[in-house]
């Protein structure tokens, strides 16, 4: 049986409504997206919105509904004269979980590492590969700021190293970084669910040994590692520069990810003091490599 999809577009306000009103005249589902390009991050100070400032709601119908009929129902439910511009389309009868499933696919970075969801078989060594599948917490590494971090940590020695995650997610870099040959690694988030995540990530890769979850509150005085990665935003990049430059040990090398390429200037100058910053780009976003000089202490 072929599927009925009505797609329309709404302010992040009344996402929320419009969404429920959908359901609540027959919509089996309702699938929220950014209908711009807007990144949506959470950080203290910089409470990122839930959802996105224009946001597109596809419903998924079936297909017998008669969709002006539905669009008016919508409407005055949420007590308005006419409906939001809508479009439609129909969708073949698929297997909705395959399909979702079948979007995530291993992703290969550098010459050996592997990011890979659980239900596929990963690469057989010498490839290195880390089991992780998408969910709640931030990082699967198909967003070009965790790519860009990735590829660096894929592509430099790590043997030995200790690391420092700052805004750790799903715990990706860190869990890749320790899979590399990095010794230790510190999965730092302001987000417990982020932390929980981790730790469930580390376990499933066989680090967990080597790996602490903790807030930024409870990470101990005193803590220097040879690579720290923040991959947050640039206002907290900025806000956080002193704490992220006393983490980095002098002679390491600290990347800073999240800032899209317009802000890595801005960003940058808060850390020349300490480092000498480099920088590289994809998709609008940029990634600072600051190599910590004896100067910088
Ligand atoms: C964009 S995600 C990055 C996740 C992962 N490291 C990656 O590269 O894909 C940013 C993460 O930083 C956390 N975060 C935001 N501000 C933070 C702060 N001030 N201190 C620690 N973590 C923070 C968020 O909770 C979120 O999990």
């Amino acid at each position: 049986m072929p599927w009925l999809r009505i797609r329309l577009k709404t302010g992040r306000e009344q996402a929320d409504s419009v969404s429920e009103a959908m359901e609540r005249c027959g919509a089996l589902a309702v699938m929220l997206e950014d209908a711009g390009d807007e990144a949506l991050f959470a950080g203290p100070g910089h409470d990122s919105p839930r959802l996105w400032a224009q946001t597109s709601l596809s419903a998924l119908l079936p297909a017998d509904i008669e969709p002006t009929r539905f669009a008016d129902e919508v409407a005055a439910l949420l007590g308005i004269d006419k409906p939001p511009a809508w479009e439609t389309d129909l969708l073949p009868d698929q297997d909705w979980e395959r399909v979702w499933m079948d979007r995530f696919q291993p992703l290969h970075v550098g010459a050996d590492l592997w990011i890979c969801p659980s239900w596929l078989a990963p690469p057989p060594p010498p490839a290195i590969s880390v089991v992780l599948d998408p969910g709640l917490a931030f990082g699967t590494g198909t967003h070009a700021t965790t790519s860009l971090c990735l590829e660096w940590l894929a592509t430099h020695s790590l043997a030995e190293c200790e690391l420092v995650d700052f805004g750790c997610g799903s715990g990706i870099l860190a869990i890749a970084a320790l899979k590399l040959g990095a010794r230790s690694a510190w999965a730092i988030d302001i987000d417990d669910g982020a932390l929980a995540v981790t730790c469930e990530n580390a376990v499933r890769n066989e680090v967990h040994g080597r790996l602490t979850a903790t807030l930024p509150d409870s990470l101990p005085a005193g803590i220097q590692a040879d690579v720290v990665v923040a991959n947050i935003l640039a206002a907290p990049l900025i806000e956080l520069a002193p704490h992220l430059a006393a983490l980095t040990r002098t002679g390491g090398v600290l990347l800073l990810s999240g800032m899209l390429e317009q802000q890595a200037a801005e960003v940058g100058l808060h850390y020349s003091r300490n480092f000498i910053v480099e920088s590289c780009q994809r998709d609008g976003w940029a990634l600072l490599v600051c190599r910590k000089t004896p100067s910088g202490d």
